[in-house]
């Protein structure tokens, strides 16, 4: 019997069309571009229209990655959605609302929630539904419209966000030169309330509360553990293949902070053209980031069929994780 591997065959994204600047953050907050730029990298973000929710922003990345995979929404049997600024306080999840766009019904449709670490987590779930021979062509999205969650009047974390989606389409292949190579998800629940955004049962939101629940961050204790986690998981994923950083066609880290991906490009000695950027523009879009970077690349003609690309991802949780994909897509 042939093996079967999970394969990534095609991507899209979709960014809202109202910018943030760094301008426009200076009448807002108490903060300055120089400062934003210097300690981030960030100098604009993109902000969803008022009518435009996660599952909005998921479905043009969705279209995108489905037509260009040559299947139509008919072929897909599972649909996973990373986000952590759902449609709805969880239920139903935006992965239903998503599919229900679509047009595509009686298939299994989820969340995950694993904040920025949510695009691996889910991209790591769907191999596993496809090398189980439980599905065969998966939808990952991966989509924020975390704005709406944003205090601000707080400089330490609004200022870092940004809404947008990314969408990949994985589906079954014998062929091991297209397929992903491996993934590695973990965590540390112990340190939950580095970022935590309240409403849930702890913490429920009454209606008519005074504002919605908004993102807390403890910035400098995540920074710290960010730079080592994202690069003691590259270590590791890259030894159990038998890997070096040279074979790595395009490192595309989650986009937190240029801080972060330097020190970890310098630790992994990677060149700068392995490293994928898009924080500039983007912001942090927490589980959109990745697949927009992936994106970035498609639509930049950097990403040929067979091109090695190392994803790392960090996030609230605390959950990290890596994957190895050599893609599929032309
Ligand atoms: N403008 C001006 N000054 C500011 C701002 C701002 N926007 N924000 C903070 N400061 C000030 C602080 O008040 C502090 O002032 P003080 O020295 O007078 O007390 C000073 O800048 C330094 O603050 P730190 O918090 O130590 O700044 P740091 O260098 O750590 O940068 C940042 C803050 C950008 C938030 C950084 O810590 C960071 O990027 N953290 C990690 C984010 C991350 O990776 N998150 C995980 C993924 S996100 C997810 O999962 C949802």
């Amino acid at each position: 019997m042939k093996s079967l591997f999970a394969s990534m065959i095609s991507i899209g994204a979709y960014a809202p069309k109202k910018l943030l600047t760094n301008a426009d953050l200076e009448t807002m907050v108490d903060t300055t571009d120089e400062w934003i730029t210097k300690r981030t990298g960030i100098k604009t973000r993109h902000i969803a229209a008022d009518d435009q929710a996660a599952s909005d922003l998921g479905y043009e990345a969705a279209k995108l990655a489905i037509a260009r995979s040559g299947l139509l929404p008919s072929d897909i049997d599972l649909v996973i959605v990373a986000t952590l600024s759902g449609d709805y306080l969880f239920m139903p999840s935006t992965a239903a609302v998503l599919a229900g766009k679509l047009g595509v019904r009686n298939i299994p449709s989820f969340d995950v929630l694993a904040a920025c670490s949510g695009f691996i987590y889910g991209v790591a779930t769907g191999k596993a539904f496809i090398e189980s021979g439980m599905a065969s062509n998966v939808l990952v999205v991966g989509t924020e419209a975390s704005s709406r969650f944003m205090d601000y009047t707080d400089r330490s974390v609004c200022i870092l966000f940004g809404d947008g989606a990314g969408a990949c389409v994985l589906t079954a292949t014998d062929d091991e030169s297209k397929a992903i190579v491996d993934v590695k998800i973990s965590g540390d629940g112990t340190l939950w309330d580095y970022l935590t955004i309240e409403g849930g049962s702890r913490h429920p939101v009454r209606e008519g509360g005074e504002h919605p629940p908004f993102m807390r961050m403890k910035g400098n204790e995540t920074f710290k553990l960010a730079v080592k986690t994202l690069s003691a998981d590259v270590v590791e994923i890259l030894a159990r293949n038998n890997l070096t950083s040279e074979a790595i066609t395009h490192f595309i880290p989650h986009q937190a902070n240029l801080r972060i991906i330097k020190a970890v490009g310098e630790t992994l000695k990677l060149r700068d053209d392995q490293i994928v950027l898009t924080i500039e523009r983007f912001g942090n879009t927490s589980a959109a980031s990745i697949p927009m970077a992936i994106n970035e690349l498609y639509e930049s003609h950097k990403l040929k069929t067979g091109d090695l690309m190392l994803l790392d991802a960090f996030g609230g949780g605390l959950t990290w994780g890596s994957a190895l994909v050599r893609f599929g897509g032309k």
